[in-house]
């Protein structure tokens, strides 16, 4: 029996990076996999992989997680083919660099959307069928940026900002109906969202000398934790911001210290 066995999950932006990792592993744990992306041919690839290599159980569906309908549509069709969705793990999002004096507020409206808004909403259409299922984990991907942000990521920043405190106050609320909210904040973790952060050699290797661990992280480091959050081994986790760094934000800038290894 795997960790996951009996759950329904629904994950978004599931055709590439963490949220492919993530499918993919839920899938193996025993989880009916509902996997969402808006670009439909990647996230069908994944799917084919899960059911393909018997890893277990999924559908994909084409899905731009800022629209409301599309929301709908999704879950319906979901909860049909799988049965009350039971794990929700609000992945999509986009980086969309831009400095401080080009920000437009088109911009922000775009990356508030994609990043907050959607899953917000997401949490909305899907709570109904937690509540009746008697069980819930909910699983909001933010970022590292909640605590340590960096130039050009006003909006993005301030997106998973968002995401990190509804995620708290969601937990509050749905805790009488045993559903749990938890936030994950990412470090470096290296995807395709990472390539177009560092698009050169020099910079890429300037970010992965800045890792304490010597490295970037995986997407299947993120999905280990995302199958914990979904499982019932979190049982008395809610509420809760999960860094998952390689120890990126408490390492000491400037430091001088020399010491024999
Ligand atoms: N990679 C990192 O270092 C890092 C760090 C912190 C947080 N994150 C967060 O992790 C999540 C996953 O990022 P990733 O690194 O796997 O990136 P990625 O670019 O590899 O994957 C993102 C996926 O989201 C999909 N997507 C984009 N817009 C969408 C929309 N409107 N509707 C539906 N799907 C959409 C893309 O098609 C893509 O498949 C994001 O929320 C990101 O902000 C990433």
């Amino acid at each position: 029996m795997g960790r996951l066995t009996g759950k329904v999950a629904l994950v978004t932006g599931a055709g590439n990076g963490q949220g492919a990792a993530e499918a993919k592993l839920m899938a193996k744990e025993g989880a009916k996999v509902i996997a969402t992306d808006i670009n439909f041919e990647n996230v069908t690839k994944v799917v084919e992989e899960i059911n393909a290599g018997n890893l277990g159980s999924a559908l994909a569906f084409k899905h731009d997680v800022s629209s409301k309908e599309d929301w709908i549509q999704v879950v319906e069709e979901g909860v049909k083919a799988f049965g009350p969705i039971t794990v929700l793990v609000n992945n999509a999002g986009i980086l969309a660099p831009t400095t401080y004096d080009k920000l437009t507020h088109e911009h922000w409206t775009k990356v508030m959307d994609v990043n907050a808004w959607s899953q917000f909403v997401g949490m909305q259409t899907v709570i109904p069928y937690m509540k009746k299922a008697g069980i819930g984990s909910i699983i909001n991907i933010a970022s590292m940026a909640v605590v340590n942000s960096s130039g050009a990521f006003t909006a993005y920043t301030a997106s998973k900002g968002a995401v990190d405190a509804f995620s708290r106050a969601a937990a509050i609320e749905l805790a009488p109906f045993n559903i749990r909210v938890n936030s994950v904040l990412p470090g470096t973790i290296y995807t395709s969202m990472v390539e177009d952060a560092f698009p050169d050699q020099e910079s890429m290797d300037a970010a992965v000398a800045s890792q304490p661990l010597g490295r970037m992280g995986r997407p299947v480091d993120v999905a280990y934790l995302v199958v914990y959050l979904a499982s019932d081994e979190a049982y008395f986790t809610t509420g809760t911001s999960q860094l998952i760094d390689g120890g990126f934000n408490v390492q000491a800038s400037g430091s001088t210290a020399k010491i024999d290894r």
